[in-house]
């Protein structure tokens, strides 16, 4: 795709640059003033034109860089969270991964307690490996274990202890960007400790909701955010096996040939489990390449498992496990998997569609 500006039309308006044109110019500036006529190519680009850029983070530079943090930085009330964010290298320094979303890396040293607050912030956890925490979702203990998504919608309390004697480290995933951008935030203390140090294997959030197609009586009004803290690795794996696996009976079940995938859902509505973050896991089987796609809004995918590359705007990203990477806006990206390839990923697409911006480009056909 040629990128286009207004300049390509013929007929282009400009002014003759006089004395008088710069004195106009001048007295614009002292009445806090702009002219869209000359900042319409930055302001109104013909296709979107971001100043995120496409970006991998290596699992393996993550991880230690987190784990020196526990050795030098304790976590407590103030900084609330040992979580390292992922800044953009297009976006200034912030600790933005995209003009939307924020994703960091977090970790917990054995028995340590990150204190409970709340926000007005989404947010949710996925665990690439590990297990012995528990994260206290207003008052309702959840295990944060391998492969599991745990969600904390905005304003709920919430605080997570680490219950043996080995770090745990996953990755956080906000609107943090999207929030600040748009001064949306609220944010209050709560608990020093967690409400409740108990360690169940289900939390009661899970025991209500997690029995597949049954929606409790109790509950029959819907919510915007999900009413589930955790989506367990078993079912999303189960959900990913089976398909493949119809696909090889010759059934439709896959996105296309080769590539499984699901999304996680508020049961309550059938849409995505928080207002502004959609998430979903995809396995790709060895040899897979997805056809090349943009999408209007950004997306970040964290490599579950398996080995292969990404393709960003024509270049290769070679990617193992735990390893992260950015799609802004319009980027366009394919994966290619050498083994069979799971991937998690979020993105703000919520937004995107609830405001009429979605568009998709994909290779070979628009959709
Ligand atoms: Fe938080």
């Amino acid at each position: 795709m040629t990128r286009m500006d207004h300049s390509n039309v013929s007929n282009v308006m400009k002014p003759e640059d006089t004395a008088e044109l710069r004195q106009l110019y001048s007295d614009f500036e002292s009445e806090h003033l702009k002219p869209l006529w000359t900042q319409i190519d930055d302001l109104m680009p013909v296709v979107p034109n971001p100043k995120a850029v496409a970006h991998v983070w290596k699992w393996s530079k993550l991880l230690p860089l987190a784990q020196r943090s526990g050795d030098l930085v304790p976590v407590g009330r103030g900084g609330e969270r040992r979580a390292i964010g992922l800044a953009n290298p297009g976006l200034g320094g912030r600790a933005y991964i995209s003009p939307t979303l924020w994703a960091a890396i977090q970790y917990l040293g054995p028995k340590e307690t990150a204190p409970e607050h709340r926000h007005a912030q989404n947010a949710f956890r996925f665990v690439v490996e590990g297990e012995g925490v528990w994260t206290v979702v207003n008052g309702d203990p959840v295990r944060m274990s391998r492969g599991d998504l745990l969600l904390t919608p905005g304003w709920h309390f919430h605080g997570h202890h680490n219950d043996t004697d080995q770090p745990m480290a996953w990755i956080d995933g906000l609107d943090i960007p999207f929030s600040y951008q748009n001064d949306v935030g609220f944010f209050e203390f709560g608990s020093e400790r967690v409400t409740d140090y108990a360690t169940p294997r289900f939390s009661r959030g899970e025991r209500l909701w997690c029995h597949p197609g049954l929606r409790p009586l109790s509950e029959l009004k819907d919510t915007v955010s999900s009413p589930i803290g955790a989506y367990r690795w078993e079912h999303t794996d189960r959900s990913l096996t089976e398909q493949l696996l119809l696909e090889d009976e010759g059934q439709p079940a896959t996105v296309e040939q080769g590539h499984a995938a699901v999304r996680y859902i508020n049961p309550t509505t059938g849409g995505d489990v928080m207002p502004t973050i959609r998430a979903e896991f995809h396995r790709l089987r060895a040899g897979t390449i997805t056809p090349s796609r943009r999408d209007v809004g950004s997306s970040v995918f964290q490599v579950f498992e398996g080995a292969g590359s990404v393709v960003l705007n024509g270049a290769e990203h070679m990617l193992e496990t735990g390893d992260l990477f950015v799609v802004p806006s319009w980027v366009a990206c394919s994966l290619r998997a050498q083994t069979q390839f799971d991937l998690f990923s979020f993105s703000d697409a919520p937004i995107m569609e609830r405001l009429n911006f979605a568009r998709t480009h994909i290779e070979n056909g628009d959709r």
